[in-house]
């Protein structure tokens, strides 16, 4: 299990896993494309098993923050510490480029994701209203989550 970070070559095997990963939320190739394009902007960081890509994080460097975008596990591979690995290995990421604090939002009902972020010290700075759209047509508090690193 190790830690790399990804370039362009990697945006088919990265949308097929975050389309298994998060198959209601995914993003389109082209969204990778456009942060792996950027590497002064966006860091994307993937977890392999048997060079297999089982996870990934996006984490956007703003001019202050960090932000982390998304983070997914496979689920075939969860409950093992890789998201906790991935969310570590993007703290120190915006630990190194100086940054103040590491950002976030999140569905209110995503339980897992929460957990997550509050193990690793992360705390609840508000929340956002019918952020997120549903399927079903009605709609999703975001919970804003940040961890200061300074
Ligand atoms: C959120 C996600 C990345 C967690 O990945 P993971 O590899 O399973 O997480 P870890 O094994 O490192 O778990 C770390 C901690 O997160 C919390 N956690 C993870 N899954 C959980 C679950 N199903 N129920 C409750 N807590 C959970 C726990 O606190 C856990 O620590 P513990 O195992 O010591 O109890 C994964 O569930 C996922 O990919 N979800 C779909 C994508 C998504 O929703 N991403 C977040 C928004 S972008």
């Amino acid at each position: 299990m190790r830690i790399e970070r990804l370039t362009l070559v990697d945006v088919e095997a990265l949308t097929a896993l975050d389309r298994i990963a998060q198959p209601h939320h995914s993003w389109p190739a082209a969204h990778f494309e456009s942060a792996l394009s950027q590497a002064a902007s966006y860091q994307v960081w993937g977890i392999r098993e048997d060079d297999e890509l089982v996870g990934f994080a996006v984490l956007a460097l703003q001019p202050f923050d960090g932000e982390l975008e998304m983070i997914a596990v496979s689920p075939a591979q969860r409950r093992k510490g890789m998201g906790r690995r991935l969310l570590d290995h993007c703290i120190a990421q915006a630990r190194n480029e100086s940054k103040e604090r590491v950002l976030l939002e999140v569905r209110s009902g995503n339980a897992e994701a929460v957990a997550l972020y509050e193990q690793a010290g992360f705390i609840r700075d508000g929340r956002r209203r019918d952020y997120y759209p549903l399927a079903d047509g009605k709609r999703e508090d975001a919970l804003l989550m940040s961890l200061r690193l300074v």
